[in-house]
């Protein structure tokens, strides 16, 4: 039986009645651009996540460009970003004329190792972007200090954790602005592109509307340069339909990956990463000789709440996640390796000072050895089986 990575379909044709008459208020009311349902679509999110501004916008990476023009990041100024994240994290702050400085992550939750960030801070340094990567989040407790000390503006990156919680709150409310991404993948996922920011600083916010619009208030005066980075209310409407049903999609989620790894754990060679070895690599690197492990599981820790946009295996061993791909695509399995080249050894990047890509050494070996495996809501009990059995198969060969 095919297990596709994500069946988007699975999710959106049981709720077609229900986008059908999205569409047709919106097409009615003849209001296409802002107006009543971004706004309403923005404070759900709002609500949803706990903040106080809510911003729509046209994609996770316009709303994390925003949010670092709303910060005054400009050429020359230097911001902490994880090597190990989509491009969109790094690339806006390039776009700038500012530095993006490559920051190692962490094996175990594979989030920003803040050890590292601390040890690349400059005088230049105007910011960190914390990801809350696969949909847990960063230690922000730590990043949060480390702003405080260093005076660094902090925009999460959220775009993979709409709805997840660090001690309680939610992910892209603690820093300066939390951004997100309604990317179809995501796990609120739109159709199309589109995004959103949040934070609880009134002016701040008013500033990203602002600059949200080319910059202009009143309308055709404008003080700033700012972009057209708007949400259509096409989209929020279409995906206030979903937001109702989106604590039901979560809980999917974390059901599949409890399934998951007990299920798994009962296998030979297979572990879970310990979250005692956070931001540790040789700890972590001895347990594993230790338990002859072949693959190794994700952990969601106790103090996050893990919204599992990616449920990412590590494999263990020169060339085993490039076969173990392969084993899968040869059963119908659907899995993607997320990401396979860090920032820092981008092409693009290859210009920035040396210095900002020195010592991510295991945001390296991850980019060899993860792979994700179908988490989507909508798996059924025996498309889980079959992952299961194919991945218990791997491991005996
Ligand atoms: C970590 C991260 N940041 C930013 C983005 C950019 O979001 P979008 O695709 O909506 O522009 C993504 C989406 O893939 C992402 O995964």
């Amino acid at each position: 039986m095919p297990v596709p990575l994500l069946d988007v379909n699975a999710q959106n044709h049981p709720l077609e009645a229900e986008f059908t008459a999205a569409f047709t208020r919106v097409f009615k009311s003849g209001i296409f651009i802002q107006g009543p349902e971004v706004t309403k679509f923005e404070e759900e999110i709002a609500k949803l996540v706990g903040a106080k501004h809510c911003i729509g916008v046209s994609s996770g990476t316009d709303a994390i460009l925003l949010a670092l023009m709303a910060l005054g990041i400009k050429a020359g100024d230097e911001v902490l970003v994880p090597t190990f994240t989509f491009f969109a994290t790094a690339g806006c702050v390039s776009r700038l004329g500012a530095v993006p400085v490559f920051v190692d992550s962490c094996p175990i939750c594979f989030n920003i190792d803040v050890a590292d960030a601390r040890a690349k801070i400059t005088p230049k340094t105007k910011a960190i972007i914390p990801v809350h990567l696969f949909g847990q989040s960063a230690d922000m407790d730590e990043v949060m200090a480390l702003a405080k000390e260093h005076g660094l503006f902090v925009i999460e990156d959220g775009a993979q954790a709409i709805g997840a919680g660090y001690k309680g709150k939610g992910v892209g409310t603690l820093g300066d602005f939390g951004t997100y991404s309604f990317f179809p993948s995501k796990n609120l996922g739109g159709f199309g592109d589109g995004g959103a920011l949040v934070c609880n600083d009134d002016k701040l916010a008013d500033f990203a509307r602002i600059l949200r619009a080319h910059g202009s208030k009143p309308k055709y005066y404008h003080h700033y340069v700012g972009g057209n980075f708007r949400l259509d209310p096409l989209q929020a409407a279409m995906l206030s339909v979903k937001l109702p049903h989106y604590a039901e999609y979560t809980a999917k989620r974390q059901a599949n990956a409890a399934y998951y790894t007990a299920q798994l754990l009962k296998v030979k060679g297979i572990v879970q990463a310990d979250p005692a070895h956070c931001q540790c690599a040789s700890k972590q690197d001895a347990a594993l000789a230790a338990a002859e492990a072949k693959i190794v599981l994700p952990v969601g820790y106790e103090h996050n709440k893990h919204i599992w946009n990616q449920f990412t295996l590590r494999l263990i061993g020169e060339g085993k996640r490039d076969a173990f791909k392969e084993f899968l695509n040869a059963k119908k399995i659907g899995c993607e390796v997320y990401y396979p080249v860090t920032m820092d050894q981008q092409q693009c990047f290859a210009d920035t000072p040396e210095a900002s890509r020195q010592g991510c050494e295991v945001a390296h070996r991850l980019a060899g050895e993860v792979v994700s495996i179908p988490i989507y809501p909508e798996l059924s009990q025996a498309q889980k089986d079959e992952v299961i059995a194919a991945i218990t198969e791997f491991v005996s060969l």
